[in-house]
């Protein structure tokens, strides 16, 4: 879910909504605001923040003082009852809320005893009734009823609270779910993440774990939940508007999937030094040991960094030799895995903020691993709970279906796997000069990629409305066959699979009909002449077979329905350039079937529950 808050002298309204749509990407199946002017009015409603703005249009919308809330369901189905704010029993405080009250039956239970009623089925308006009534048995004013309900209060949390009665003060606090303060002149900004406060400040402060802000117009007060003041550390924001807008293309997933030679160098920026066959990580610093003598590297994340993480596998085990195991982290954190001291956990998320990746590297830290995280968003929760680590660079990405951050998590983890090569002396310098020096050509290798939109437009028309698509890779392109797979599903919502190429026969070779698109990825690397007859396999049943190829293969130019060409490079680079058409099928066959492409159904961007 997506947050903002507002107090200072502007129109809250304004501010709160389009911060709201930018936040959309985390949520979107309702949404809802709270502006105080004398009053407390309330507007919320099932759907996307258009149809909020819609269903309010006519009414009372003056307050320089307000929140708003975008909804990514957990407890309670998306409806106009259980979208944020809520509401407490007096109806005089609201609240909206990211994340999880994980023991909110208990404290709900304990709240009907002492006869209140619910109006939503949300964990939520639990902590606003708990807090109310803290308010009504202390006689304690309203920052401490919230601060003393925070400490009974188990699991994540980012919330924002008003108070009809208190026009000057707003009281904002997180566990575990993202926060940034904005703050300018005689009024501040909360967000859930920098995106709505960009244009109106630069300076922002986010709160750490278990951190209650009060702000009034003129000031701001940080204490910790016993009570003591924290004295904030104030950064300058390094976020550029242009950033969070589409600049021309159709949809935000289209910008993106173009930026890609541009985020592809952002990444290798100031990191590559090719002819002394030397990288440059800053955010390794006094680890880079660890990562010498480790007997075991587990790389823990969810959805596309997973597949990234794959591909990771290939890259370290390659280059660097270091065993490597790659687990979804919600798996990991829940099965007592064995973690050593002497073990690194690589965490890779786009976000910086998804819960499961969180937990997991809380776990390892605990056990005593070192802690690597790879991450895009600049300050999220992560990096900073990371020993060390890198960013991948690759700017705000806003289309659910993750694109350029994927490619830039892959660029940087062949630049560690070269980093730790180098160090370990596992390959020699040479090799590593040339390899760095065909990284740095990736993105005018992409930019030639993107040049088959075209064809690969014709291509979408033709396999639009089938029902199923099977995507193949093998070896390091086996993570991207699954990538591909996951893009057509997500947001065309076509079944699709990723296998290893050879797998095929054990199983989903069984469906293989002339209905059956099967879009492999075969490019001359070491296991050519293997997929050869694997696609020669698909092409006995009456499969449609796409192929990604090398330029100028004349020998799947003559099996293939369609090939699709991209540029000779390495073998560890190719999942970079493969992944390119792949994203460009998905994006033209979900618009094509009429999909929302940047927002797609049931799902969220960036995942802040388990
Ligand atoms: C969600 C997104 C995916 C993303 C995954 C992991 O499911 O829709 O695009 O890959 O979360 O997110 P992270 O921010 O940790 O990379």
């Amino acid at each position: 879910c997506g947050i903002v808050g507002y107090i200072g002298h502007r129109d809250a309204w304004e501010i709160i909504i389009k911060g709201l749509k930018r936040l959309e990407y985390r949520g979107y199946d309702s949404a809802g605001v709270a502006l105080v002017n004398g009053e407390m009015n309330i507007y919320k409603k099932a759907g996307k923040v258009n149809d909020l703005e819609r269903f309010a249009e006519n009414e009372e919308l003056s307050g320089s003082l307000g929140m708003g809330h975008t909804r990514w369901a957990t407890h309670g189905a998306p409806s106009d009852r259980n979208a944020h704010p809520h509401l407490s029993g007096s109806q005089k405080l609201a609240i909206v809320h990211n994340g999880i009250i994980e023991n909110y039956a208990a404290i709900k239970e304990m709240l009907v005893q002492k006869g209140h009623t619910f109006l939503s089925d949300t964990d939520t308006e639990v902590l606003i009734k708990l807090i109310e009534q803290i308010q009504m048995e202390g006689e304690s004013d309203l920052r401490e009823a919230v601060r003393v309900a925070l400490t009974h209060v188990t699991g994540a949390f980012a919330i924002v609270i008003l108070s009809k009665e208190e026009p000057d003060l707003l009281i904002a606090a997180r566990k575990g779910s993202p926060m940034v303060i904005g703050i300018g002149e005689h009024e501040y900004f909360v967000a859930s993440d920098a995106s709505p406060i960009v244009e109106y400040t630069k300076q922002v402060y986010y709160p750490d774990d278990n951190v209650l802000v009060f702000l009034n117009r003129e000031n701001m007060e940080i204490r910790d939940l016993a009570n003591l003041k924290i004295t904030p550390y104030i950064q300058e924001l390094e976020l550029e508007l242009e950033a969070l807008e589409k600049g021309g293309y159709e949809h935000f997933m289209l910008k993106e999937i173009h930026e890609q030679p541009r985020s592809i160098a952002n990444c290798m920026r100031g990191r590559i030094h090719a002819e002394e066959a030397r990288i440059n990580l800053g955010g390794i610093s006094e680890y880079a040991n660890k990562f010498l003598q480790a007997q075991r590297i587990i790389i823990v994340s969810c959805g596309t960094s997973w597949h990234a993480g794959l591909v990771g596998e290939y890259l370290i085990e390659e280059y660097a030799r270091i065993p490597v195991e790659v687990e979804y982290a919600s798996e990991f954190r829940y099965r007592n895995p064995i973690i050593g001291k002497d073990d690194i956990v690589i965490a890779i998320s786009q976000s910086g903020e998804t819960a499961d990746t969180m937990a997991a590297v809380e776990l390892a830290k605990k056990a005593g691993a070192t802690i690597f995280g790879i991450c895009n968003v600049v300050g999220s929760s992560i990096p900073r709970l990371s020993h060390a680590g890198m960013y991948t660079h690759a700017g705000p990405e806003i289309g659910v279906a993750s694109t350029k951050a994927f490619t830039a998590q892959v660029t940087a983890l062949s630049l560690l796997a070269l980093y730790i090569a180098k160090h370990k002396g596992s390959l020699p310098s040479s090799r590593i000069a040339t390899l760095l020096a065909e990284l740095q050509k990736t993105p005018d290798l992409i930019t030639s990629c993107l040049k088959s939109e075209p064809l690969v437009q014709l291509i979408a028309s033709e396999i639009k409305d089938s029902t199923n698509c099977l995507f193949l890779g093998r070896g390091i392109n086996f993570p991207v066959a699954l990538e591909g797979a996951l893009k057509l599903k997500e947001i065309s919502y076509i079944h699709a699979e990723g296998y290893p190429a050879a797998e095929m026969k054990h199983g989903p070779i069984a469906l293989i009909d002339e209905q059956m698109p099967v879009v492999v990825i075969a490019t001359k690397d070491s296991s050519y002449e293997k997929i050869i007859s694997n696609i020669q396999e698909v092409k006995a049943r009456k499969g449609k077979i796409i192929a990604i190829v090398t330029e100028g293969d004349t020998v799947i130019r003559d099996i293939a329905d369609y090939i699709i060409e991209i540029p000779f490079c390495e073998e560890a680079l190719t999942p970079i350039l493969a992944t390119i058409p792949l994203q460009l099928l998905s994006y033209h066959i979900a618009v094509m079937r009429g999909c929302n492409v940047d927002q797609p159904r049931n799902l969220a961007k960036s995942v802040t529950v388990e």
